[in-house]
């Protein structure tokens, strides 16, 4: 029987884990406070930043909302993150994304103090990953490693196959990865013999944004599988990029959608944020 790996489970307790630590600070008098930035009103975003700031009341952060209209200009939008930037009661600040077409995304990303990037976007916080060094690590593959070792999966030595190669996910998750001492391949959209590579793997990290796309043929025996994709179904049912039911029967572990990788997000950002708060104070 595969073990079903319980992303809400890991992602409730990892959030217990967080709210006593906030708790303790908070007796030393130290408060953390996290500003989200939502520029238009896209109904996707508009329920992620609600979730974000719930998990903040939850455990113990102050989260600061700023809803700007789709019309505010980049350099308005700067100005904000620049006062952020200096406000000392602000310890991580969050854009939500995407931000409209007449904005530079990449400006906006890079105008975050690395100080107070707690989704790991920024260049410095990339490239301190990928040097080993100190600094945020994107949320959804910070909580895929998460979810492997509170599940007593070894990475090390392991085969390990990521598909997609997304500066949030892909990227990120194979340095991960790496870190770990795994043997890590990236495949994407012009990778040959997908199946084949595929199959090779211990562990298997699907983020190729096609529901049902991965069946039995890409997954080998007694593989764990971490399905990163998130989308509706033929039934208007959430699914993932594997196909759960064709993939089960033969993997030692996998995560279900809904209810796998999904919930650990939201888990590794209020991580970050509690993280961002005792590096500005030390
Ligand atoms: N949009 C979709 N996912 C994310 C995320 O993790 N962070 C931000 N800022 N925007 C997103």
């Amino acid at each position: 029987m595969a073990i079903r790996i319980d992303g809400k489970k890991i992602s409730a307790d990892i959030k217990d884990e967080l709210k006593a630590q906030v708790a303790q600070l908070k007796e030393q008098g130290r408060d953390i406070c996290l500003a989200v930035i939502q520029v238009g009103d896209d109904p996707a975003s508009t329920v992620y930043v609600r979730n974000k700031k719930t998990a903040c009341a939850y455990i113990g952060i102050e989260s600061r909302a700023f809803a700007l209209p789709e019309e505010t200009t980049e350099e308005e939008l700067l100005a904000l993150i620049d006062q952020l930037n200096k406000d000392d009661h602000v310890h991580g600040i969050l854009v939500q994304l995407p931000i409209p077409d007449h904005m530079d995304e990449q400006k906006v990303i890079r105008a975050i103090s690395p100080k107070k990037d707690v989704d790991g976007f920024h260049p410095q916080s990339v490239g301190a990953l990928s040097i080993g060094e100190p600094g945020f690590v994107s949320c959804t593959p910070a909580g895929i490693i998460q979810l492997l070792k509170r599940t007593g999966i070894e990475i090390e030595g392991q085969e390990c196959v990521v598909v997609g190669r997304s500066n949030i996910v892909g990227k990120p998750m194979a340095m991960l990865l790496l870190r770990e001492n795994g043997t890590v391949t990236v495949c994407h959209s012009r990778t040959r013999n997908l199946e084949e590579v595929c199959r090779r793997a211990d562990i298997l990290v699907t983020a190729i944004g096609k529901p049902k796309f991965f069946d039995d043929t890409y997954v080998k025996e007694g593989a764990v599988v971490i399905d990163v994709g998130i989308h509706r179904d033929e039934n208007n049912k959430l699914c993932g990029d594997v196909d759960y039911d064709k993939v089960v029967d033969k993997v030692r572990a996998i995560t279900p959608v809904p209810g796998g990788v999904g919930p650990m997000t939201i888990a590794m950002l209020m991580n970050n944020c509690v993280e961002a708060a005792l590096r500005m104070d030390s």
